[in-house]
């Protein structure tokens, strides 16, 4: 595994990151079972094993129980704690509100240590833009946390580069990331590199001016759901529509050439683009975790990146 400086910290985290979301299958209130513990502990040691040392959480994920899960594990394992880079989220209220109030972000931290069994996040993220959000009241609370080392570093997830730039002018430090979705079955990001002068008749642009954002202030981005969304693995069938059958034909037959999986070159896709994205796997499946891992030894030249771009994005470019 290929670790890397995080820029604007002085971490060295894993070039892929592991996602939390899935490790308790269901979003059941029920307690763990032994049977879910030792699932988990097969994912994460998977994880680890392939070099992975980043992990991703949230205080939602299966309503805290993957939190808890992970904290189980890593205290069971008896792996020390610096050895981890552990980075959470706040912020969603699941069917109420996104909710970025003090109190809120300070009760959330407080559960996610808790769950963690951890006296300190590396990462606390937020999770998606609370409409309501005053910047000056997070700064506040992020000095906060900070002081009290139950936070090391900040950053957003699913914020516009405005959002970003708003709440970023109240801070001292540089917000480290901006997690977004982004894959070959979501490739918006990048489209709004071709907008400009241009009618973008029929063309989405969420996610327009992240990744610009972030190559500006040296942040790296991280993606995720690099894999799983738009079913780019699915067997092929009839009922795709035909920009996705080709997706899917074109990238297995170039994972055929270039002799490597095709889920690994989905993420060598990902890592092709110069913002130094982390992408976040979730798969819970050890050998698709090993096999990730190989998407860092995958070179994709220039034209190689295009040819699935353009046909990720069924239409030629302008
Ligand atoms: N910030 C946000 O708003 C946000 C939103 C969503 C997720 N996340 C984070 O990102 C992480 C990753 O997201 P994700 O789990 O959606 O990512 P993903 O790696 O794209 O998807 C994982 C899913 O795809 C399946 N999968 C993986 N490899 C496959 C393959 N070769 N063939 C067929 N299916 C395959 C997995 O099933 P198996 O387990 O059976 O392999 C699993 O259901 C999450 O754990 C979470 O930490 C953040």
């Amino acid at each position: 595994m290929k670790n890397i400086e995080l820029t604007h910290t002085d971490l060295m985290v894993s070039k892929l990151i592991y996602g939390c979301m899935r490790i308790r299958g269901s979003w059941s209130d029920a307690p763990l079972s032994e049977a879910e513990i030792s699932a988990g502990l097969r994912s994460v040691r998977a994880a680890l094993d392939a070099g992975i040392t980043f992990f991703d959480h949230a205080d939602i994920y299966g309503r805290g129980r993957c939190e808890e899960l992970f904290g189980h594990l890593w205290k069971r394992e008896n792996i020390r704690r610096e050895s981890l880079v552990l980075q959470s989220k706040c912020g969603i209220r699941p069917g109420i509100s996104y909710d970025f109030r003090p109190d809120y972000i300070r009760e959330s931290v407080e559960g996610s240590l808790k769950r963690l069994q951890t006296d300190y996040l590396d990462i606390l993220l937020l999770h998606r833009p609370d409409i309501l959000m005053e910047p000056d009241a997070i700064a506040e609370v992020f000095a906060e946390l900070k002081a009290s080392g139950k936070v090391r570093y900040f950053g957003v997830s699913n914020f516009t580069p405005a959002a970003q730039r708003l709440l970023q002018s109240r801070l001292p430090d540089t917000l480290v990331t901006n997690q977004i979705r982004f894959g070959l079955g979501f490739t918006n990001p990048v489209e709004s590199w071709l907008v400009a002068g241009r009618n973008n008749e029929g063309m989405s642009t969420r996610g327009e001016g992240i990744l610009e954002y972030c190559m500006e202030h040296r942040i790296l981005p991280q993606a995720y759901s690099p894999i799983v969304y738009g079913g780019i693995l699915e067997p092929v069938s009839e009922e795709d529509p035909s920009s996705l059958r080709e997706l899917k034909t074109i990238l297995r037959s170039m994972a055929e050439d270039k002799q490597v999986p095709a889920d690994a070159l989905a993420l060598a896709w990902v890592m092709r683009h110069p913002a130094g994205i982390q992408p976040i796997i979730g798969t819970t499946r050890p050998e698709r975790i090993q096999t990730a891992a190989e998407a860092l030894g995958i070179t994709l030249s220039h034209e190689e990146w295009y040819q699935l771009f353009i046909t990720a994005r069924g239409v030629p470019l302008p």
